[in-house]
């Protein structure tokens, strides 16, 4: 499957996910990745590594961005202009201009720490094909203020809390509100700082992320009928 990874940071989810594609772990490939933050560790990594970067939104102090519809079409397809120049002793003459179409044929688009919300039109051109990982267990401690380490001082501030983990699930257009996909338990131990239950839970995301992405590309997720998504596992 021809994957895209949206990345706003450090990239370390999107690292692990590529390290399972690379070892088969996860029958697919990342073909582009898009940010709202050009020089982010997720931007950098994947450029180091021959995977193109597309700018997405237009940000201040970022390079001009795509619109909601080019980031549609160009994750359907990208549109190459190759232009072969020929000089004359006189003028320059334009000899020749090709235009070839090299499709990217995204199959998934995995949101891994990407911090805009994603346009109706991506949602409707990719329906139940969008994921996010979160870093809580949701519907708690998620939704628009609830990012980074946001999130663990949240879940260590209130108290009472045992156990936190993250979750994957569908994306729609809200933050944080689609369908459950996967979670996972990850103990919040008595005195832990909110950057040692970050780690804790970072370390479980690479984890669950990668073979929550290895089922979506093998189609081992079925829709219950009150429409909750199943993993299938093995057969
Ligand atoms: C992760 O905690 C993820 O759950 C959240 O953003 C963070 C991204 O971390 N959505 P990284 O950039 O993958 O290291």
């Amino acid at each position: 499957k021809n994957l895209a990874v949206f990345v706003s940071g450090g990239g370390s989810n999107f690292r692990a996910l590529r390290q399972a594609t690379l070892k088969g772990d996860v029958n697919g490939s990342f073909v582009v990745l898009v940010t709202n933050k050009h020089d982010c560790g997720g931007a950098h990594y994947a450029r180091e590594n021959g995977i193109p970067v597309l700018i997405y939104p237009s940000t201040k102090g970022e390079p001009k961005g795509l619109s909601s519809n080019d980031l549609v079409d160009a994750l359907r397809s990208e549109l190459i202009v190759i232009c072969i120049l020929g000089f004359s002793l006189v003028l320059t003459v334009l000899i020749a201009s090709v235009m070839l179409c090299s499709k990217y044929k995204i199959d998934f688009i995995l949101l891994a720490g990407y911090l805009k919300v994603i346009p109706s039109e991506l949602i409707q051109a990719y329906p139940n094909s969008i994921l996010n990982i979160h870093p809580s267990l949701l519907p708690a401690f998620g939704g628009k203020g609830y990012y980074g380490t946001k999130v663990h001082k949240a879940v260590i501030a209130s108290g009472a809390r045992r156990y936190s983990g993250p979750t994957v699930h569908f994306v729609d257009e809200n933050y944080d509100t689609g369908r459950i996909l996967a979670q996972r338990i990850v103990p919040v131990l008595a005195n832990d700082t909110v950057e040692e239950l970050a780690a804790r839970v970072l370390r479980q995301e690479h984890k669950m992320y990668a073979e929550v992405v290895a089922a979506v590309c093998e189609e081992r997720v079925i829709w219950r009928e009150d429409g909750v998504p199943i993993i299938q596992s093995k057969a």
